[in-house]
């Protein structure tokens, strides 16, 4: 405990599904949490829905102590409150240009000196909200995927005038607290996770649309397939290992394959969507998807707790 007193204080401003999830990771660290989100609704589910999440990640053996990190968690009814003494604040509000900017704004102007700003922002790039701010160099992007105290993965992306030291205090914090940065040298849509992310989407939805194959087989090819590897290497060491002499091997084994399906974007029509959607309900009705998301955390909880006794973080 003693180690931990000494940590210093994080913002968690906006406490819905993943400001609450940051949360856990920054007090799971040992880092006091002072939380802030306007509605009271939130505010009064944050410390109740933090306790079940840590009797879950205690039973796992991910955490040890969930008191401790418990009482590490204060939540708050005001912005200035939730800032004070933070060394970080991460934003977790609304995606939307509107309620980034506003909200950066707000923060700007209580923003004490050297402090920094991480937004969790899936896509928009921060210059697109933090342009009028006075301390626009001290703001980035920490785009982590849901739920962060289960995934660890982080984005983090720069604005052109976000300074370099920005970006290392940021990776060598999320380090610290257990999380794994991936770099962008810059903006760009989507930035790399939905990215990638999109490419299989707009595969996925095209190969439904063309009757290839059942939402269920599609879904059946990731999970039971692709999805298993992955969750221990990415797609270049993957393919380093597939070819007895490796990724070079691979690229000109297989080159001709692979970029010759490459096909031109499709949209997503209304007609294929309802069509997936009715197929989609069958397999689980409207009413189970809550108990699926708690099934799908349980399940990622079990990974991360496997992933963790291998030493298989990295
Ligand atoms: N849900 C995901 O899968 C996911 C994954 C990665 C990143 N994100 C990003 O995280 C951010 C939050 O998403 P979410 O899913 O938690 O949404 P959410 O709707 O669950 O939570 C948003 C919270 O922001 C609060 N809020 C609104 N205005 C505020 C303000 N001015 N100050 C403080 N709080 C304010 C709201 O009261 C609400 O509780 C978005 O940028 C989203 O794109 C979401």
């Amino acid at each position: 405990m003693e180690e931990h007193q000494s940590k210093p204080v994080i913002a968690i401003v906006g406490a819905g599904l993943i400001g609450s999830g940051w949360a856990v990771v920054f007090a799971r660290a040992g880092h006091p949490v002072r939380v802030f989100d306007p509605s009271e609704g939130v505010r009064a589910r944050v410390l109740s829905w933090a306790n079940v999440s840590l009797d879950e990640m205690t039973e796992t053996g991910l955490v040890e102590d969930p008191k401790s990190i418990l009482e590490r968690i204060t939540v708050l009814d005001a912005l200035e409150s939730a800032m004070e003494g933070a060394v970080y604040v991460q934003e977790s509000v609304f995606e939307t240009v509107e309620a980034k900017a506003a909200v950066s704004r707000s923060i700007d102007a209580l923003l004490g000196d050297g402090v920094i700003v991480g937004s969790s922002s899936s896509g928009i790039p921060s210059s697109r909200f933090t342009a009028e701010c006075k301390n626009r160099d001290r703001f980035i992007i920490a785009h982590p995927v849901n739920p962060p105290h289960l995934i660890p993965v982080v984005e983090l992306v720069p604005a052109s005038w976000t300074a370099e030291g920005v970006v290392n205090f940021v990776a060598d914090l999320m380090n610290e607290v257990g999380q794994k940065p991936v770099r962008l040298t810059q903006e760009i849509d989507g930035f790399v996770m939905n990215r990638l992310q999109g490419v299989m989407l707009n595969e996925a939805w095209a190969l439904y649309e063309d009757g290839i194959a059942s939402i269920a087989d599609l879904d059946v090819a990731i999970s039971h397939g692709l999805g298993p590897r992955w969750a221990f290497m990415g797609p270049f060491e993957t393919i380093d290992l597939n070819a007895p002499g490796g990724i070079e091997d691979y690229a000109y084994r297989l080159r001709d394959l692979f970029t010759g399906m490459v096909r031109e974007p499709r949209g997503w029509s209304d007609e294929v969507i309802r069509k997936a959607t009715d197929e989609r309900r069958t397999i689980l009705d409207a009413a189970d998807l809550a108990a699926r998301r708690a099934w799908r955390d349980a399940m990622l909880g079990r990974l991360a707790a496997f992933k963790k006794s291998q030493e298989l973080q990295d």
